[in-house]
């Protein structure tokens, strides 16, 4: 028996194999899980992707700033399965002059398309899939370490700042229904979001540096792991979390 077992999943956020919601998907298939993915833009690449999970998902589109697309998600996820167990949330996006350095001179629409996209996004699916969540369940989305400053990552640090206290702030407000509401912290991983963001090799060298357990930055696994375990029964009273998968790097000193 998988730690899924039975569990109808709602993954986004798979633009590659290397996209750490891939792996969420085909670790949740392997554990028992029913999956369906939503993809963003690309679709027919999304759609050429999820052929390669163990059990080819069916894709839906959702832009997650796309009001009629989020309004007809529960419709359109109701054709695959009859409710849903967990939400996995592994979007992000920040425009070029968000990242990279530029942190003084970005104009407040490029943050604003970084926040809706990377922060408000979480509770705009939350909400979205509600109505597919009435026996309770787990929302997950992914964070990168927002307590301190780093290099290169500027708009995006901010985004995830928002994005932790959103996670709690929805803990809070879906407690009640039986739903949790955590975040998977991850170390830095090579996907096409962190191809992205000018200067991402620096974390290599830090990561090195600080993880005791040490750190594969080619290796989606581990977080992929985290957000499965999150979304299991074996966290049943943990809501409002964050669970770091950084090989230990952010409980250490310099
Ligand atoms: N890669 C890392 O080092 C790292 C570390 C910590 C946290 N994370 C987080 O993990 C999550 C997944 O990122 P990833 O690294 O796997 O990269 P990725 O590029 O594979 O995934 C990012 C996803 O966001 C989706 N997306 C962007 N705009 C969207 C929109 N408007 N509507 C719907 N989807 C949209 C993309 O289609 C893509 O699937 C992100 O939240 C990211 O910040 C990544």
């Amino acid at each position: 028996m998988g730690i899924l077992e039975g569990k109808r999943i709602l993954v986004t956020g798979v633009l590659t194999d290397a996209s750490i919601a891939f792996h969420v998907a085909r670790i949740a298939q392997q554990e028992g899980a029913k999956v369906v993915l939503t993809g963003f833009g690309r679709l027919s690449l999304v759609e050429r992707i999820a052929r390669r999970l163990p059990d080819p998902p069916p894709v839906l589109e959702l832009d997650v700033t796309d009001t009629a697309q989020l309004d007809s998600l529960v419709q359109r996820v109701s054709e695959h399965v009859d409710r849903l167990d967990g939400v996995v949330h592994g979007i992000a996006n920040a425009p070029a002059s968000a990242l990279g350095g530029n942190f003084l001179h970005t104009p407040w629409p490029d943050v604003a398309a970084a926040l809706q996209v990377s922060a408000y996004s979480l509770k705009a699916l939350a909400v979205a899939a509600l109505p597919l969540m009435s026996s309770g369940g787990s929302i997950v989305g992914m964070d990168f370490d927002a307590s301190r400053a780093w290099p290169a990552y500027d708009w995006m640090g901010v985004s995830k700042a928002a994005l932790e206290s959103c996670a709690r702030y929805l803990a809070r407000d879906l407690g009640p229904r039986g739903i949790r509401v955590n975040l998977m912290a991850s170390g830095p991983v090579k996907t096409m979001a962190a191809k992205s963001i000018p200067g991402f090799e620096a974390f290599e060298g830090m990561w090195d540096q600080r993880a005791p357990l040490g750190w594969n930055l080619a290796d989606p696994e581990p977080p992929a792991r985290g957000c499965v375990a999150l979304l299991s029964d074996w966290f049943p009273a943990t809501t409002g979390e964050i669970v770091h998968v950084d090989g230990g790097a952010h409980a250490m000193g310099a």
